[in-house]
């Protein structure tokens, strides 16, 4: 895999396709602020795009800033994250915001790790997005897209390390943020679990699903 060409042959295609979402600036712009791209990615943690949308940009209306959030009664942030379930995330986000009130945001991604709430995805999504760091940030989607380049045959969950080590021999020094994202807009809109769109994948020279003709096979899952 030519690894300058395949970043920069996505990073193209983001230039172009990139989904417009609230937590972003456009492309190639300079990295939003650590406080929405953390809001966003613990929101994003188990509630799809489209039902986050909406609830970030009411939270960001009525709070601001973190250290806003921070000030908030537990009670009306509680409230105002309804709909987006798993309320220990709500609880998390509450104690995160009054640490990073008082300290400041950490710039590393071991720094952010140790956030409530922060997990290793969530950790390394803040530090290439927000910081412009370069991390490796796998997500189901990523996994897919490593899984069908990669013609990866071994299930999953036993392939995560390998297509994690994948993924981190792609990941650019240049625009890590967008091109952590534009791998996600890849594999939500391109490389798609059911019926991938291949023949509107820039990286599609590159992958060995594809010319096994079944992509769809990959990831492949261990028979329950
Ligand atoms: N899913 C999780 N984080 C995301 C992001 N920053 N952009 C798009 N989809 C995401």
């Amino acid at each position: 895999m030519p690894v300058d060409a395949f970043a920069r042959e996505l990073l193209d295609w983001y230039d172009a396709y990139a989904r417009t979402l609230p937590w972003r600036g456009p492309p190639g712009t300079p990295p939003p602020d650590p406080y929405r791209v953390w809001l966003s990615e613990v929101m994003l943690q188990q509630t799809t795009v489209a039902a986050v949308a909406p609830h970030f940009e009411r939270f960001v209306t009525r709070w601001p800033t973190v250290a806003d959030l921070a000030a908030a009664p537990d009670a009306d942030v509680m409230q105002a994250w309804a709909g987006l379930g798993y309320y220990a995330r709500a609880r998390n986000l509450l104690a995160c915001a009054r640490v990073v009130a008082a300290s400041g945001w950490p710039r590393d991604e071991a720094g952010l790790r140790e956030l409530p709430g922060v997990g290793a995805y969530t950790a390394a999504a803040i530090a290439s997005i927000a910081f412009g760091q370069v991390a490796v940030v796998v997500d189901g989607n990523v996994e897919r897209v490593m899984a069908r380049l990669f013609a990866v045959e071994t299930p999953i969950p036993a392939a995560r390390p390998l297509l994690r080590a994948h993924a981190a021999t792609l990941a650019p020094a240049h625009r890590p943020g967008d091109y952590a994202q534009a791998l996600m807009d890849l594999g939500a809109t391109v490389c798609t679990p059911r019926n991938p769109r291949c023949d509107a994948c820039p990286v599609s020279l590159w992958c060995a699903a594809r010319t096994t003709g079944d992509p769809a096979r990959y990831p492949i899952r261990a028979a329950k």
